[in-house]
């Protein structure tokens, strides 16, 4: 397998319920070690700008809301298929059909919070470490 990047981030739910510890010992568990972490509260452009790709999608304005009520907390992960664990690690979208175990079953209380994003493809992952951290603010592991 390759090691990869993948960028997480811990949604204004998870940060309100207080299971940034539990969500990154999660993490570091199933072989993602977080080579970035920085909390931010993301203005409305920022949120806009990083879920650009939905910007036509219903959902959006609520989407762009809930991610800027509070802060959040933005990682990026790295380990053997990163993007591919992340997810898997993450359950699906909607927490109702989440496999049991997963972080969103687990934490994620509907489909808009539901506590993690994770990239969907190693091409989107490298866009979004690079949307939130510099070169000098991520430290490989290898
Ligand atoms: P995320 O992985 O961060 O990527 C886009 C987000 O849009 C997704 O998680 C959900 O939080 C949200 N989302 C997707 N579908 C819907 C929906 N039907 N209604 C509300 N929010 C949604």
């Amino acid at each position: 397998m390759a090691i990869e990047q993948t960028l997480s981030i811990i949604k204004p739910d998870g940060v309100e319920k207080n299971v940034i510890g539990k969500i990154i010992a999660r993490f570091e568990e199933e072989g993602l070690t977080p080579v970035g972490i920085r909390m931010v509260h993301l203005s409305q452009q920022e949120a806009e700008g990083f879920y650009a790709v939905h910007r036509e999608r219903p959902f959006f304005g609520e989407l762009v809301e809930f991610m800027t009520r509070g802060p959040v907390v933005v990682m990026a992960l790295e380990g053997d298929n990163a993007v591919a664990k992340n997810r898997e690690v993450m359950g699906a979208t909607n927490p109702d059909d989440a496999d049991e175990g997963t972080l969103r079953a687990l934490y994620a209380s509907g489909i808009e919070e539901n506590t993690v994003h994770g990239s969907d493809s190693l091409e989107n992952a490298a866009i979004e470490i690079k949307y939130f951290f510099s070169d000098i603010q991520v430290f490989p592991r290898g």
